[in-house]
Parts: structure tokens; C-alpha cells; sequence
């Protein structure tokens, strides 16, 4: 195994080393500064010795080319065809021909227009007014060349997600001193990652117009420990918008993140389309303004698909529902009942009836309808199932009771009904936790020849549940809410009853009178906040017995979003979830790293604010990314 670390190769005075995040598995480094020329030449090779097929083209810097930053806002000012200026591939239809080969080439074309187009001066890095840059006014080398050699030939047929996504994503990236950058890569998605790469040993130039590198000659190698590098935002709870995704997915991928999963539908809210019952986000979401077309849940899916992002939804069932109740009110059992905290986790109550044939209908509806459109872009579908109230199919007359042995055996059902669909419509399922470990329901046997059979499986809990599911036998998701949780620390969303009681009728069955639950100073549940030095040092495989580590398909920090929305996601997201990506990506980080992580990490953060528009917190005081030294 290689240590992450930076090495610098010997015979330079300066020893500057590419601050990349997150830590490739090796790096070597020079200080010979390249300028990217206005003209890059392309060479795209694929293929093995035998049958080797070449690709060239110039990519050409003007000030009339548009940057895909300049295309986002574009999208986010509501005008309509994101793709259009991103995608020119197109069918005698007009449709986007979207393949392996069209990513591959649009994530070379856009990496070299961001990094001609980045205004990053990385000051913030260097002692106080230091004079960093390269003189450029000096003679100029320049890079000129990028060739990009993929071992396995990018598709022009319909992209396949499922093989995609399962791409080898090592790569390697080497820029010579006499002007040639060169990708090296197995797969399509192993080239974005290297791209991903490239893109951060570039700086702009406070008096060029010119973009530099410093690092020449530059080696890296690298590959990530876990596929399943992911993140999960609740849009339901409060609203947010399509950009706010395209956003984020920018900032992940510049993170080498994976997964997007959008937890799309909870009992407050129902904001995505389903074309087959139009009431649903018509009477479900906040405002009709406020619903997620087929269209932008379209383009994010295929915005986060050409920069390696598998973006997949969740329709969290059969708990988690009541919104289905505005246009559907029979599907649903103990709708917003006065005692929510009986029926469920938080306000308000509501779950999908357990033994009725209207909610089976309904379900197989709905998930023709959403599955085969998200199915082009992602091999992902979350079936949900977390937090199932016993106590609401008292109410439900298909049932009429909460006992766990009556319920079971409905529930399995249930549940088998959405994974095989999940899986008959080529989508692999993700389970929350509870069905296995609180139900002990039984998933399909896996297909060994096909992988999207294998049922995944989402941990919230802690370290002993990753271990159980792992010991019987399923592949496991990690992200214990003691670390990994965005929405820790803010204090609860709820307000103590004003007389301090609850009043007649509630809770259920009593006259009230219970005293309230909440007290100065009014924290929440999963308190205190998790600042990034928290997620960066959780140790995901703490506590669990190493001949189980295999089981492990990765991770995902998650904001449920009762006190979040498009006005503070990016503060709360980042860079925390960077810290966590690099986690993802280079493996278990301990503490004696974190003050290389501060520095990187800073300079990460610091290239998203200015490129992307993303408005991350801090990661430290300017003094001390300056200078150092803020050790204690
Ligand atoms: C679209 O893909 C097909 C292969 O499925 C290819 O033959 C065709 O040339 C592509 N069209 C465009 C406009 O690139
Ligand atoms: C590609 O695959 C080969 C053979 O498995 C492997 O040695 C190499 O590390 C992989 N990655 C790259 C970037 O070549
Ligand atoms: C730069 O050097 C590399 C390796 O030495 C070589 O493959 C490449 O052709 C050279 N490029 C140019 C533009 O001379
Ligand atoms: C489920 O519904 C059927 C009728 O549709 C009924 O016969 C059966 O008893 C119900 N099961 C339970 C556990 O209530
Ligand atoms: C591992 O177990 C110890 C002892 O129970 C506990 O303090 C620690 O938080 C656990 N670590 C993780 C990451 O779950
Ligand atoms: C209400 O309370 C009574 C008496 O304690 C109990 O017998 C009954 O089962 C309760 N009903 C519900 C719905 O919890």
C-alpha cells in the first residue's frame, strides 16, 4: 500500500506540493511553471495495442465561448435547455445523444473551458502579500497537448449506468515539462476522475488572463476505497430548486463524490412530478411553483451522469407519507392526527395503508411511471422504510393493529412488491436499515451474474448495526448520525406547548397534561453540530471485525432539511461534505492529518467559492491558512 502523500520530486528548491482533494494515493511534483495555451490540442485514444482508435480536436480559447458556469445560470434564470450549448451531439429528433463518448468529450471540452475560465487566485494560501505568481511577463512555456489514453473504448450506444458507474475510476495524470498532459484511465468514468483532478493544479493569475500550473513535471496515481461515495438532501421537507442541485453536484464532483440520492417525497411535502397522478405534486408540494418536473429531474440526473454522479431518487415508503394524503386521502392511514407523536417520528402523521389493493395499485403506478424515466441516467433506486409506526395501522382499517407479528408479514409484502419492481426495471434497491435489522424481513437472493440484484443497505444508527448487517450477509452503506449527519447541532425544529402541558387529547389516548419535552437551551437530537474535523476523522470502520470490510459498498453523509433550504444549503453542506468525500475516497483519515487537511481543504474550499458560486463556510481564519502554526 502507498502512503498518501505528497512527494516532491528532488533537485527543486521550492518545495510546493498540488494541494488536491481529495489525497491521491500518490503524487509527485515539480515547480516549472506551464501556462495553458489558448489552443489545446486533444487526442482522445482508446482502445488496446491491436485496435487503437484516435479522436483529435482543438479546443479553442475565446471570449465568445460560454463557460458551463455561464450555462448553470442560465438553467438557474429559468431558461430552459441547460444541454443544449453542453451536449451537440444530437439525433434527427433533436434528442441528446447521450452515450459514454458524448461525457467523455464534454468533460474534457468543459474541464479545459473551467480552467480557462477560473478566476482563482489562490492568495488566501501564501504569506501576507507574497509575491507567488509566476512573472507573466517572463518568457512563456505552454501545455499544449492533452492526450487522454482509455484503455477501454467509450461507448457511442445509449449510456448503461449500471456499467458506467461501475467503472474503474483509477487514473493516472502526468504533465510533462515540455508541454503534454496525459490522462491515463481504464474507463470512461476513470477519465472524468482524472479530469476531476487536472482540473485542480490550475490557478488564474491576478494580472494574466492566462491560467498556470506550478507543478511541473506532475505524476498521480489514484484510485478511491469505496465506489459509493455519497450524499443525500432531503428536498421535501423544505423547498429547494433544481440549481440548488446542479450546484452541489459541481462541488461534488470537484470532490470525486459518486452518488447523489434525493430524498424527494416525505409527509410534508411532495414536490416531484409523476405524470401518471399530476394531483400528487399539484396538491402535495408546498406550491405548484415549487414541483420538480420531469424535465429538471431529467437534466440534474443527466448533469450528474456526465460528471460521474449517479443522481437517484427515493420515495420513502410506506412511513414518511402523509402528503400523499392531499390528493389520495384513502391511500393513507392516521392523516395529521392532533397526537403526531404517537403516529410518528415528527409532525405530521400519516403512512400508506398496509393490506390495501388501492395502495398496491398505486405503488406499481408510481413506480412505472418515476423508474424507467430515472433509469437512464443512475443503476440507483431507495425504496425507503425507515421509521415505520406501529401505532398508526391501529388506525388503519385494513388492519386495525400494531402488533409486530400481525404487521411483519404485510410489511415483507409490501416491501417485496417495490424491491422486485426495483429490480425487474433494472434498478438496484437501497433499504433503510430498519427492514432488516427492526423487521427482520428477507430480501431476494442475489444474482451473482447481475448486480443490481443484490439489495444495498442504508446504515443511520452506529457501528454495531453497520456490523449486523454486514454479518448477515448484505452490503452495507455507512453514515452513523453521531458523525455524519449535516442537520446535527442546530437545535430542534419544535416549540414546547404554551402552557408547558399538552392540552386535552393529546398525547393519544389521555386527556393530556404530559409536561412538555422541551427546555432551554432547546438542542436537538443527534447534538452537537458535526464540524468537519468530526466527519473527517470518523473512522467508519471502527468496531467492525476486518474480515467484514469487504461488505462495505462505501458511504454518505446526509442534511435532512427542517431548518435548511436553497438559502443556507451550501453553508451547511460545505466543506464538510468534502471532508467527508475524502473519507469516501483515500480512506479512514486519522488526526494527525488534519493540519494538511486544513490547507488543502482550504484551498478546496476556496476554489468552489470563486468558480462554482458556492457559498461554503470557512474552514479556518485567512492568518492561519496564511501562515500555519494554529496548532494547539
Ligand atoms: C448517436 O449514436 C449512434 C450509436 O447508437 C451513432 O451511430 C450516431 O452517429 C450518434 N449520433 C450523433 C448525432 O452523434
Ligand atoms: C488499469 O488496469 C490495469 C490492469 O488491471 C491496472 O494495472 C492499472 O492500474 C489500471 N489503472 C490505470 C490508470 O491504468
Ligand atoms: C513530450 O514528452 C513525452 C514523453 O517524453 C512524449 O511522449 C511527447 O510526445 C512529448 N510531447 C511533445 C509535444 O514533444
Ligand atoms: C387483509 O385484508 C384482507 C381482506 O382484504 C383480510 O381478509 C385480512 O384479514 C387482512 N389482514 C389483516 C392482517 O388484517
Ligand atoms: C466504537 O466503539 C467505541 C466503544 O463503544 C465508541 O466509543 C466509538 O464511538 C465507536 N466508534 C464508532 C466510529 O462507531
Ligand atoms: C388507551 O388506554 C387504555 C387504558 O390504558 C388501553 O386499554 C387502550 O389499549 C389504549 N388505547 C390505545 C389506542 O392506545
Amino acid at each position: 500500500m502507498f502512503a498518501r502523500a505528497c512527494v516532491v520530486a528532488l533537485g527543486f528548491v521550492f518545495t510546493l506540493c498540488a494541494a488536491v482533494w481529495p489525497q491521491p494515493a500518490e503524487i509527485r511534483t515539480g515547480s516549472r511553471v506551464l501556462w495553458l495555451d489558448q489552443a489545446v490540442d486533444v487526442a482522445l485514444r482508446c482502445g488496446s495495442d491491436g485496435k487503437l482508435q484516435e479522436d483529435a480536436y482543438t479546443i479553442h480559447h475565446g471570449n465568445n465561448l460560454r463557460r458551463l458556469f455561464g450555462d448553470i445560470y442560465h438553467y438557474a434564470q429559468g431558461a430552459a435547455d441547460t444541454f443544449q450549448s453542453i451536449f451537440k451531439d444530437r439525433d434527427r429528433d433533436g434528442h441528446i445523444n447521450f452515450s459514454e463518448s458524448s461525457i467523455v468529450k464534454e468533460a474534457v471540452t468543459s474541464t479545459i473551458k473551467e480552467i480557462h475560465g477560473s478566476k482563482f487566485v489562490p492568495w488566501k494560501l501564501h504569506k501576507r502579500n507574497a509575491d507567488f505568481e509566476p512573472d507573466s511577463s517572463a518568457p512563456q512555456h505552454y501545455l499544449s497537448t492533452l492526450q487522454i489514453h482509455q484503455s477501454k473504448c467509450p461507448g457511442s450506444q445509449a449510456l448503461q449506468p449500471a456499467s458506467f458507474f461501475a467503472g474503474d475510476e483509477s487514473h493516472e495524470v502526468i504533465i510533462e515539462s515540455n508541454g503534454t498532459a496525459v490522462i491515463k484511465s481504464n474507463s470512461s468514468i476513470g477519465t472524468i476522475r482524472g479530469l476531476q483532478t487536472l482540473r485542480q493544479l490550475f490557478f488564474a493569475h491576478s494580472t494574466s488572463s492566462q491560467a498556470y500550473t506550478p507543478f511541473v513535471p506532475l505524476r498521480i496515481a489514484d484510485h478511491p476505497k469505496w465506489p459509493y461515495r455519497g450524499l443525500s438532501i432531503d428536498i421535501a421537507r423544505n423547498a429547494f430548486e433544481p440549481r440548488d442541485l446542479l450546484r452541489t453536484i459541481d462541488a461534488m464532483a470537484l470532490a470525486k463524490m459518486s452518488r447523489l440520492h434525493i430524498h424527494a417525497t416525505d409527509s410534508q411535502s411532495w414536490p416531484i412530478e409523476i405524470p401518471s397522478f399530476p394531483e400528487l405534486a399539484r396538491k402535495g408540494a408546498y406550491r405548484p411553483e415549487l414541483v420538480w418536473s420531469v424535465a429538471s429531474l431529467r437534466d440534474i440526473q443527466m448533469y450528474g451522469a456526465s460528471r460521474g454522479v449517479s443522481v437517484f431518487v427515493e420515495i420513502d415508503i410506506p412511513g414518511h407519507t402523509a402528503s400523499i394524503a392531499h390528493a389520495f386521502p384513502n391511500l393513507i392511514a392516521a392523516f395529521n392526527e392532533k397526537d403526531w407523536s404517537t403516529f410518528a417520528a415528527e409532525p405530521l402523521s400519516g403512512q400508506l395503508k398496509l393490506n390495501d389493493s388501492n395502495v398496491d395499485s398505486f405503488i406499481t403506478i408510481l413506480l412505472h411511471d418515476l423508474l424507467p424515466r430515472t433509469s437512464p441516467y443512475t443503476s440507483l433506486y431507495h425504496v425507503g422504510g425507515d421509521e415505520v409506526n406501529l401505532a398508526a395501522y391501529l388506525l388503519d382499517e385494513t388492519v386495525k393493529s400494531d402488533s409486530p407479528e400481525v404487521l411483519k408479514p404485510l410489511l415483507q409484502n409490501f416491501i417485496d412488491h417495490v424491491v422486485t419492481t426495483s429490480i425487474s426495471l433494472g434498478l438496484q434497491p437501497i433499504i433503510w436499515e430498519e427492514l432488516l435489522l427492526d423487521w427482520d424481513l428477507t430480501m431476494p437472493t442475489p444474482d451473482p451474474s447481475n448486480p443490481i440484484t443484490q439489495t444495498l443497505v442504508q446504515v443511520w444508527r452506529d457501528s454495531a448495526r453497520i456490523e449486523e448487517v454486514l454479518q448477515r450477509g448484505h452490503r452495507a452503506i455507512f453514515g452513523d448520525h453521531h458523525y455524519w449527519y449535516l442537520d446535527c447541532g442546530y437545535g430542534g425544529f419544535l416549540d414546547p406547548y404554551p402552557g408547558g402541558k399538552s392540552p386535552s387529547g393529546v398525547p393519544y389516548n389521555s386527556s393530556g397534561g404530559r409536561p412538555s419535552k422541551l427546555h432551554e437551551p432547546f438542542l436537538d437530537y443527534c447534538a452537537p453540530y458535526h464540524n468537519w474535523r468530526q466527519m473527517f476523522t470518523y473512522n467508519p470502520l471502527a468496531n467492525i471485525s476486518s474480515d467484514l470490510h469487504d461488505g462495505i459498498e462505501g458511504g454518505e453523509v446526509l442534511m435532512w432539511s427542517e431548518q435548511t433550504d436553497s438559502q443556507d444549503l451550501d453553508s451547511k453542506l460545505w466543506p464538510r461534505v468534502a471532508a467527508a468525500a475524502e473519507v469516501l475516497w483515500a480512506g479512514v483519515r486519522e488526526a494527525w492529518m488534519l493540519e494538511d487537511a486544513t490547507k488543502r481543504l482550504g484551498e478546496w474550499r476556496e476554489r468552489v467559492v470563486v468558480d462554482l458560486g458556492i457559498r461554503a463556510s470557512p474552514v479556518t481564519m485567512t492568518w492561519c491558512l496564511m501562515e500555519g502554526g494554529c496548532n494547539l
